[in-house]
């Protein structure tokens, strides 16, 4: 721990050198200076604490609202270098993975931290193959929704049920019930998925079948109909798959920050899982490739894309599918899934969004706009013209994603629960509002007339149902 104007002790500020890493911190108010050991090119939060101008004093905090410049874990799972466009799980680039690896092989890899040998794969794959299906009354559950609903609400609904039909989950330090709560999630996702549309379509419920891999399976369960036995084009199960690679983990993004906030306090993996997925939801993370599509074709013709792209710099649109958090580069996904467009439209209808989808990335990157704010296409720009290829609706993209995404959640849910370092998630706040107020009685309350309610201009539309 640094101490106030003493060296701090060597062996806590040795840094990935080896040598002593310090950050000097002089408090102007004060005039005191503080030696701060830097780890792995960070200094602990709660080193901070020691800087203060009274003794009684709780001491400073940093101010990162959401997280820009916080590590809130140490992982060994995901690498990115977001100013190259590098993207590795457990130290194997995503390119490599793509190229050699099943959706199931690299699941073993993020969660266990080694490729599986071959009798291992088997026994993963045996072991997810047999755990998909779902309660009957989990079907139930579904059949409950309205017609209309949104697939990823019935999922994330769905996630959140299995945690009462595997109540032992919650022994969280068992490996046993963790194992099974692993497979479990793993192998029942895509049956959900499943379910959802065909609950919107209003198709009966396909049972998984065990015959067929994990992305066969999905797609069958998606799309079959009267045939007794439905496998995909070996062409779509191959996109399908990678897609699954591609979305697999992507380190502490919003969702995986979620399960972990959630997990943190030492719920179920099911409910930590469950608000992982709705985290997903969410336009600015997994919803974006829906969002794409949508854009897309409002876009209509490329004729259009100029005065769209005037609109995004306007600040009236955004640019969905462009622009992450942490790559300032090429999104080492979005060039993978480009790959996969030309052999998925031979094998199925062409999908002309690609055009449009082309011109606008061409555009953009030829735009000082994005290219000085380093904006290039996210793996959700090029995605969604898969999925539609594939015949798949725009509601089902974001369910897509959690499918694979459910394999890094688990991952690092169990790395969280195995760090000595971590304990219940919970922040601090900067407190802005009043403090000792006298309390005024309901007679004597003055105030505006105005009632506190949605805006009165806001369009009114139906609401649903009753
Ligand atoms: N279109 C137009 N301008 C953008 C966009 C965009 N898609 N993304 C960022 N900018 C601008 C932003 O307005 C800001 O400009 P200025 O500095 O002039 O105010 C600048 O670029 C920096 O953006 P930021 O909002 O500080 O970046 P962020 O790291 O907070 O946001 C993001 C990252 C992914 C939320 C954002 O880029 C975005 O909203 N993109 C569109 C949604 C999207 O495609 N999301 C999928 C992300 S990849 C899948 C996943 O991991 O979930």
């Amino acid at each position: 721990m640094a101490t106030e104007q003493q060296t701090t002790d060597a062996s806590a500020g040795k840094g990935v050198s080896g040598e002593t890493d310090t950050l000097t911190v002089t408090d102007n108010r004060t005039g005191k200076t503080y030696e701060l050991p830097i780890t792995d090119g960070t200094i602990r939060g709660l080193d901070l604490r020691q800087i203060k101008v009274k003794d009684d004093e709780f001491g400073m905090m940093s101010y990162d609202p959401a997280f820009t410049n916080t590590a809130s874990c140490r992982s060994s799972i995901t690498y990115i270098d977001g100013d190259a466009g590098i993207l590795e799980h457990r130290g194997y680039s995503i390119e490599t993975l793509c190229e050699n690896s099943s959706f199931l092989e690299v699941a073993y890899l993020l969660i266990w931290g080694e490729l599986p040998t071959k009798p291992q794969l088997e026994r993963w794959t045996y072991d997810i193959t047999h755990h998909t299906y779902v309660h009957e009354d989990l079907k139930h559950l579904f059949e409950g929704f309205r017609y209309d609903a949104h697939p990823m609400g019935m999922l994330l609904s769905g996630v959140g049920a299995l945690s009462t039909f595997y109540p032992d989950a919650k022994q969280i330090n068992d490996p046993e019930e963790r194992y099974m709560a692993a497979v479990r999630l793993i192998a029942k996702i895509p049956t959900l998925a499943a379910y959802s549309y065909r609950h919107n379509m209003g198709f009966p419920y396909v049972y998984p079948d065990n015959d067929l891999s994990y992305a066969e399976n999905f797609l069958s369960m998606v799309f079959k109909k009267t045939e007794p036995k439905h496998v995909p084009k070996a062409e779509l199960t191959k996109a399908l798959d990678v897609l699954f690679i591609l979305h697999a983990d992507h380190e502490q993004n919003c969702s995986t920050n979620a399960v972990r906030g959630v997990g943190s306090s030492d719920v179920d993996p099911y409910s930590a899982v469950a608000a992982g997925v709705a985290a997903l939801y969410g336009p600015l993370h997994g919803g974006a490739n829906e969002a794409v599509l949508r854009m897309l074709r409002r876009i209509d013709t490329v004729d259009n894309i100029p005065d769209f792209l005037a609109r995004v710099k306007d600040r009236e649109e955004k640019l969905m599918g462009f622009g992450h958090r942490v790559y300032k580069n090429y999104d080492p996904r979005a060039r993978i899934i480009q790959g996969y467009l030309d052999p998925i439209f031979e094998a199925t209808e062409y999908n002309p969004l690609v055009e449009i989808a082309r011109e606008l990335e061409k555009q953009a990157l030829e735009d000082e706009y994005f290219t000085s704010r380093k904006l290039y296409p996210n793996v959700d720009f090029y995605s969604g013209i898969i999925y539609e290829a594939m015949g798949i609706p725009t509601d089902m993209f974001t369910v897509i994603f959690a499918i694979p995404r459910t394999a890094g959640w688990v991952a690092q849910w169990m790395e969280m629960k195995e760090d000595p370092e971590q304990k219940i998630a919970r922040p601090r706040q900067i407190y802005t509002g009043s403090r000792e107020r006298d309390y005024v009685q309901m007679a004597d309350r003055e105030g505006p007339e105005k009632i506190v309610g949605p805006p009165a201009r806001r369009p009114k539309r139906p609401r649903r149902g009753a």
